[in-house]
């Protein structure tokens, strides 16, 4: 069986036909009714969403013997010949693969020539960004003094590498991207017209993918026929999707959560041969890391999901801050995208800021590193530097924060705190080296009284003790003391502060210096005012 892919069998033949675009099919229908017709027009948008196809329909309807409301008829002979492409006074040239400057020289020359059928004759040169400059120049001397019987339909996905001589000699149309919506709608269309089985689900999946573009979309429906045999089921097209779709985006952020740039630009050049468009890709990621960050709060909400497990494993290896950091790198570096000197430089920059100012309580930090940078503002760690990050991202500064308070050996420091003149239970309890709950209990207490034979504590009220942290302070006493001793304990409100309360007071004060030294820093500044960064609440920790 001769089977014709349904992007090519379903290309709209006329302006009814064509899914959205309405911006676009109004002006042109108004142009033909008030015979109103430029020159020359350029059809600009990204791949499949109707620049050809508007293209012939524009010719098409310019040619056209028997207008129905300014839409071609497509029974008249101009109509059907076009429609089987063999109509002379339409002249395509796909610049993709015609750039020679003979080539459209001599396709040029020819537009003196009055037309052989048609009212006029037609040049639709697609993808004319490929032109090389010397066609460009051909092109422009005829566009200068255009013949009264020539028109010109131009279609580009990248009307930037077009000359401003060109571009100003064209009505311009920017096509835009289809919504999963349009997408969706136009599949059941065709399914329902073929007569294939479907589920609405899986027509959702599929449009969310085709990412804006409609051939995309029909490219992705052949395949999810074949793949289903032809019936096109949410199961079948979830696997299908979920293999395809997602696996570089899911390198890229695997290296990501593990710091590991050198993996992660490698993923990124791999990307480069498949998708060129960093935007979609950086979109895809956004997307993730919402569900990412969903799935960590309510963790039922993408069991449904194609990716779940993904999502799930990704949940799983990034801290929820982390994530709400990267998303908004990524949000804001969509902006950078377009003004970067190439997308992909653009999307690389944005994925090395979200491993450079990734916070160093990342988790694989945590588990990797017991002891965290000494510096409230500190470079990324070693881990996550790599000669292949750009000079210009290593020198950024950091705000990093750490979560333990450590002392250089890495071993967690005794917390220390003041002397009072009165009170010298706190230097006692720290020389008696206690550790957990007895150390509580003693922390709770005020020293009342302590002689040869006798210590006398006292201990709030609403402090839970227990025996045996009772025994065991008991018995550190008398190792202190040298000499057997009776340990007292009366139950009151103590009267100056407990060791407990004095850690308490200090540890507010150090937070507070803390922050109030991170607010006057000048690198937290100027990353305020330059990269629009804040500090994230609660994550200031005095080391
Ligand atoms: N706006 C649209 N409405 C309906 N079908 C569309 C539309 N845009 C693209 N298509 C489908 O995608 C195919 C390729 O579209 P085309 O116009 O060649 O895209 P491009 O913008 O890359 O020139 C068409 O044959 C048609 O099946
Ligand atoms: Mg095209
Ligand atoms: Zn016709």
């Amino acid at each position: 069986m001769n089977y014709q892919v349904l992007a090519r069998k379903w290309r709209p033949h006329n302006f009814t036909e064509v899914v959205g675009q309405e911006h676009v099919v109004k002006s042109l229908i108004n142009a033909l009714q008030n015979n109103r017709l430029h020159h020359a027009y350029l059809f600009t948008g990204t791949r499949g969403v109707g620049k050809t196809t508007i293209a012939r329909i524009l010719a098409k309807a310019i040619n056209c013997e028997n207008l129905q409301d300014f839409n071609p008829c497509g029974q008249c002979s101009v109509c059907q010949a076009l429609d089987e492409g063999r109509f002379l006074d339409l002249i395509e040239v796909d610049a993709a693969s015609r750039t020679k400057v003979e080539d459209t020289r001599d396709l040029l020359d020819n537009a003196q020539y009055a037309p052989n059928h048609g009212r006029y004759k037609v040049y639709l040169i697609d993808e004319v960004h490929m032109l090389s400059g010397h066609s460009f120049n051909a092109l422009l001397k005829t566009l200068e003094e255009p013949p009264p019987h020539v028109k010109f339909l131009l279609a580009t996905t990248d009307p930037h590498k077009i000359p401003v001589t060109v571009l100003s000699r064209c009505l311009q149309f920017n096509l835009k991207r289809l919504l999963p919506a349009q997408i969706a709608t136009q599949m059941a269309f065709i399914l329902q017209e073929e007569q294939l089985e479907f589920e609405e689900p899986a027509l959702k999946l599929l449009s969310r993918a085709a990412d804006g573009s409609m051939r995309d979309g029909l490219s992705l429906l052949d395949q999810a026929i074949v793949f289903g045999n032809g019936k096109v089921s949410s199961d079948a097209v979830s696997s299908m999707l979920g293999t395809v779709a997602h696996q570089p985006v899911e390198d890229i952020l695997n290296a990501l959560a593990a710091g590991d740039a050198p993996a992660m630009l490698d993923k990124i050049n791999e990307i480069a041969n498949l998708t060129p468009d960093f935007a979609d890709v950086l979109q895809q990621m956004l997307q993730v890391f919402h569900r990412v960050a969903l799935a960590q709060q309510i963790p039922s909400a993408i069991a449904q999901d194609v990716d779940a497990e993904m999502i799930a494993a990704l949940a799983s290896k990034l801290l929820p801050e982390d994530v709400q950091l990267y998303y908004q790198i990524g949000l804001l570096g969509q902006k950078d995208l377009d003004l970067a000197p190439d997308p992909r430089s653009g999307f690389e920059m944005v994925m090395l800021r979200m491993l450079t100012f990734r916070p160093a309580t990342s988790l694989s930090s945590k588990t990797a590193k017991p002891a965290p940078s000494q510096q409230v503002i500190s470079k990324p760690q070693t881990t996550q530097q790599h000669t292949s990050i750009p000079a210009a991202v290593k020198e950024t500064l950091v705000a990093s924060v750490s979560t333990t308070t450590a002392d250089k050996s890495g071993v967690p420091a005794q917390e220390t705190y003041k002397h009072s003149a009165d009170n010298n239970w706190a230097d006692m309890i720290a020389l008696m080296s206690l550790a957990g709950p007895t150390r509580e209990l003693a922390n709770n207490c005020v020293l009342e009284s302590i002689d040869d034979s006798a210590c006398t504590l006292i201990v709030d009220p609403g402090y839970m003790r227990t025996t045996r942290s009772e025994d065991s302070l008991q018995k550190a006493l008398q190792a202190y003391q040298g000499a057997p001793l009776k340990l007292i304990f009366k139950v009151a409100k103590p009267t100056v502060d407990t060791p407990a309360v004095q850690l308490v007071k200090q540890r507010e004060d150090r937070q507070q210096a803390a922050v109030d030294a991170i607010a006057a820093d000048d690198n937290i500044q100027a990353l305020k005012e330059h990269f629009d960064a804040r500090v994230m609440p609660g994550s200031i920790e005095p080391v």
